[in-house]
């Protein structure tokens, strides 16, 4: 078994996992924002869905979505502790029955046959974690796919700005005095990050120019019996699109979710949120805006790409 996935899997499969992830859009507004495009995405396209495999589903965000609108999904993930969190907020959404939960790796989906599910599905990175097999998983995403497939992996153009930002979820944080544990860590380490922050110009021509966050250094630290975060590769947009072109993807659309979000700054957003119908407003202006092919690598670091199977 390759390093990417045995450090995925000691990852997502820390019991505290499901719980953490969780609770996501109440205290990051990048997250509200690539939540809502892709709730949106994905509502716009449902006609003909019956059946959806959503790979790497973590604890049901889009999963329990699509079952409470009638849909049959096989649930997806590598880790348990995701599963029993997503199976927990299945039930209290009364959708445990049109859910199938399957614990298993991205990197293997021979269980499946060709043209399975009408919708296939894979949110936030899974894909991207899967390296060097992410090319080969795409296309075993693709074969089981029988009408559309939707996917957002790293994003390499939304992923550069981070490496010369230190202090880039601070942005984000829509409550600044609430008990989250992250939120808690960015706001105490805001000041002695900006202190301590480097300009590393190297780092960004590599990350540039291969695409991968993490190597060497995670796979000592796996070996140390350490967590490492997973070795993650991220995509260029016609990178991304010319991968599905090979395998038989039509139509294909691609989006940078939380684009819009990232020109303004922090006091303003929070003021839009904290206001219903500016954040509806907001939630769907980004929408159109973050859906505009010339901004689609410049999202919060996710690619978001929609396809048909022809
Ligand atoms: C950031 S979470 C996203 C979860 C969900 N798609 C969403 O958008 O809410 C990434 C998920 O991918 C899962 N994952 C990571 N590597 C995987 C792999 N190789 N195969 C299957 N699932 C994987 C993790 O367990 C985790 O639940």
């Amino acid at each position: 078994m390759d390093y990417s996935r045995k450090i995925a899997e000691r990852l997502w499969n820390q019991q505290d996992k499901g719980e953490l992830e969780s609770h996501r859009e109440e205290t990051f507004m990048d997250d509200i924002v690539q939540k809502s495009h892709i709730e949106k995405e994905l509502l716009a396209n449902l006609e003909g869905v019956k059946t959806v495999f959503d790979g790497g589903a973590g604890c049901g965000r889009f999963s329990i979505l699509l079952a409470k609108r009638g849909c049959q999904v096989t649930h997806f993930d590598i880790s348990q502790p995701m599963i029993d969190k997503a199976r927990e907020l299945a039930e209290k959404e009364g959708v445990l029955e049109q859910i199938t939960f399957v614990k298993g790796a991205l990197e293997d989906l021979s269980a499946y046959q060709d043209r399975s599910f009408d919708l296939v599905m894979s949110f936030d990175s899974p894909i991207s974690y899967t390296y060097p097999n992410q090319e080969k998983v795409i296309s075993e995403l693709v074969r089981i796919a029988k009408k559309k497939i939707c996917i957002s992996v790293t994003s390499r153009l939304g992923s550069l700005p981070y490496l010369s930002n230190p202090i880039q979820k601070n942005q984000f944080i829509l409550d600044e005095n609430c008990e989250d544990s992250f939120v808690r860590w960015c706001v105490e380490n805001k000041k002695n990050s900006m202190e301590q922050f480097q300009f590393h110009p190297e780092n960004l021509d590599k990350l540039m120019k291969e695409g991968l966050m993490g190597g060497e250094w995670e796979i000592e630290e796996y070996e140390r019996g350490g967590t490492p975060w997973c070795i993650t590769y991220s995509f260029m947009p016609d990178e991304l699109k010319t991968i599905l072109e090979k395998c038989g993807v039509s139509s294909i659309r691609l989006a940078g979710p939380g684009a819009y979000a990232r020109t303004l700054p922090r006091k303003i957003l929070v003021k839009i949120m904290n206001n219903p119908t500016w954040r509806r407003e907001f939630l769907e202006f980004s929408y159109k805006y973050d859906s505009n092919p010339y901004v689609c690598g410049m999202g919060k670091d996710n690619l978001l790409a929609y396809g048909e199977i022809v």
